[in-house]
């Protein structure tokens, strides 16, 4: 909508919602402008926007709660660390101050279904959603604008983001991002099967992007060999999606993770996790997102694979089945009736 419209902000409720994603192939090199894989799962982040006619603005994160005056948000960059959940929220909204001129304040809700800190898309989801719902109430149209001014928003966040994860929520499916192949949807042939182990170790993203970063400027030819090699990967993996032949991917899937060993990102306890998986069953294994902690993804045959999940199960009960998701952000609308705080 252009920014003169005159905007009705009232009896409506915005619902965005986003997918968080697994990693497949290609973390951190990805970074460096190479190439990865990426699948959006069925787990997402939801944002209801409500406005309200107090002039003030009310954030909602699960437990979390920030009440404000509407008038006087500017930027995240005033928001405290300890409060750093809010900065995309608070960004967006200052970003799009001039398109909300009409409104009077905003209720913001915030549900998430992504385990936090796994590696899983779960702050790419929330500036996807949280774009999205902004978006669509200032009648803004189109993916390409949420995943442009989503990903600029997790760079707030992670301020090297290779923009990958925002990419597979906004758009979902099993993608190919990089550019080398110009973010291409892959089309598998068959299912995939993930089965998601989570550590419960949190990290963040940019502490150990940080650490590859000092590794790769200590070595850069090892670890243009070891990109080299990841690119590889990501290419024998797409045709291997394409072709269905899960045991071969499942072999990328290890091999890949070895590559990540050499960048020194993984943690015993993923180590740990790889090798029950294996040992039971699974096709291939790896670290998945930024490493440190977070979850392991073990690819799982087929057929007949009860046994091997339940053996997985049994030694590690913090895991998921991920299924994959088709529909990237998801956007809506309501009759702005239900007090929501
Ligand atoms: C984090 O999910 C994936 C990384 O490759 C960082 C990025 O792509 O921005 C580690």
């Amino acid at each position: 909508m252009n920014k003169s419209t005159n905007n009705n902000f009232s009896n409506i409720n915005i619902h965005a919602s986003a997918p968080g994603k697994l990693t497949l192939f290609g973390e951190h090199f990805v970074v460096y402008g190479n190439s990865a894989i990426l699948a959006a799962i069925n787990k997402r982040i939801s944002v209801t926007l409500s406005p309200n006619k107090s002039n003030s603005i009310n954030i909602k994160f699960g437990r979390r709660k920030l009440a404000a005056r509407f008038s006087e948000i500017k930027s995240s960059k005033l928001i405290p660390r300890s409060q750093a959940f809010l900065y995309p929220v608070l960004n967006s909204i200052a970003s799009a101050k001039e398109e909300l001129s009409g409104l009077s304040g905003l209720d913001v809700l915030i549900e998430s279904q992504i385990p936090h800190g796994e590696g899983l898309g779960s702050s790419a989801a929330v500036c996807v959603a949280i774009v999205g719902a902004l978006q669509s109430l200032v009648h803004k149209e189109g993916k390409a604008n949420i995943f442009e001014a989503a990903s600029q928003t997790e760079r707030l966040i992670h301020k090297n983001s290779s923009g990958a994860d925002c990419y597979a929520s906004t758009y979902g499916g099993v993608l190919l991002f990089g550019p080398n192949f110009g973010n291409k949807q892959i089309s598998i042939k068959g299912k995939l099967q993930f089965l998601v182990c989570m550590t419960g170790i949190k990290h963040k993203t940019q502490n150990l992007v940080s650490k590859v970063k000092r590794m790769k400027d200590k070595n850069p030819s090892k670890f243009s060999e070891l990109a080299e090699r990841a690119n590889d990967i990501c290419f024998k993996a797409k045709s291997a999606m394409i072709t269905g032949d899960v045991y071969s991917l499942g072999n990328l899937l290890t091999e890949n993770h070895k590559l990540l060993q050499k960048l020194q990102i993984s943690h015993p306890r993923l180590e740990e996790y790889i090798e029950i998986c294996m040992n039971s069953g699974a096709l291939g294994c790896k670290l998945t997102g930024a490493g440190g902690g977070g979850a392991v993804i073990a690819l799982l045959p087929n057929q007949n694979n009860s046994d091997t999940l339940l053996r997985i199960q049994n030694k590690i009960p913090n895991s998921m089945l991920a299924e994959l998701d088709y529909k990237g952000v998801h956007l809506d609308q309501s009759l702005n009736s239900e007090k929501k705080f």
